[in-house]
């Protein structure tokens, strides 16, 4: 049994201030679980503040939304796996959707993101998923079997069982519009047998979280889908009320 990961991804909301107010409001009513983990992903910038917020919460980890594929060097606005490390970070979400289609990100990039996570000692969350004509092209499994052979290309087999996969259908981000339970237990199936392809009986614990329009609401439905093993939130993880009912869940 794979322990439901719970992610919230801010986006760029809640700068230092305001992430360190959620974060002890969070903190005060939320007690610590062994049955789950619960991750946040502020912008980089306010990275550390979370950190120190969290102080002996050791139950909550922290991860930045994106990260370049090299190092260090002349990359001016960029950071690297090893700035996130050093500022406390544990997790990296790697193709977003928005990173892949309002900045253009593509699978190779994902792939080298995903390798520069792991060779620091990050931990790599890789975001698939389907535009809205792709779905209705039926093109769906072949677009984020494409996505994750892609992403996971350079990485070891036991990078890849230690790691995490969110399919997140682009349709459903933001929109209001989410899966149905049925949709989402659809695409997990086919990405756990492709994981299953990749590095055997080992795949199985890697969680398959889901993402899109995730709420308060219907994170308990899409959470008992069939091989949906988490969730990652945007716009319901920046509300403490609604983001406590979806750490809930299940
Ligand atoms: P949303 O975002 O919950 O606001 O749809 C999810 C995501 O982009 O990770």
């Amino acid at each position: 049994m794979r322990r439901p990961v719970f992610a919230a991804n801010w986006k760029m909301n809640n700068g230092p201030t305001a992430a360190r107010a959620f974060i002890a409001a969070f903190a005060a009513r939320w007690a610590p679980r062994d049955d789950r983990s619960v991750i946040f992903f502020p912008p980089a910038l306010a990275v550390s503040a979370v950190v120190h917020a969290l102080g002996s919460r050791t139950d909550l980890a922290v991860g930045v939304q994106n990260i370049w594929t090299e190092d260090k060097g002349a990359f001016s606005g960029e950071n690297s796996a090893p700035i996130a490390k050093d500022a406390g970070a544990r997790f990296v979400l790697v193709g977003h959707s928005e990173r892949r289609h309002v900045f253009g990100e593509t699978n190779a990039e994902t792939a080298r993101k995903c390798a520069a996570s792991a060779r620091n000692g990050l931990t790599p969350i890789l975001c698939v998923g389907e535009l809205l004509t792709q779905r209705e092209a039926g093109e769906t499994n072949d677009v984020v079997l494409k996505q994750l052979h892609v992403g996971l290309g350079r990485l070891t087999p036991d990078i890849v069982s230690s790691m995490a996969i969110a399919y997140e259908p682009v349709w459903a981000i933001g929109t209001g519009k989410t899966a149905t339970p049925d949709d989402a237990a659809n695409v997990h199936a086919v990405l756990r047998h492709a994981l299953r392809g990749v590095v055997g009986v080992a795949s199985e614990s890697i969680p398959i979280l889901y993402g899109g329009s995730v709420s308060a609401a219907n994170a308990g439905a899409l959470l008992a889908a069939t091989g949906v093993d988490g969730l990652l939130v945007g716009g319901a993880s920046l509300e403490v009320e609604s983001w406590l009912v979806i750490c809930a869940a299940g």
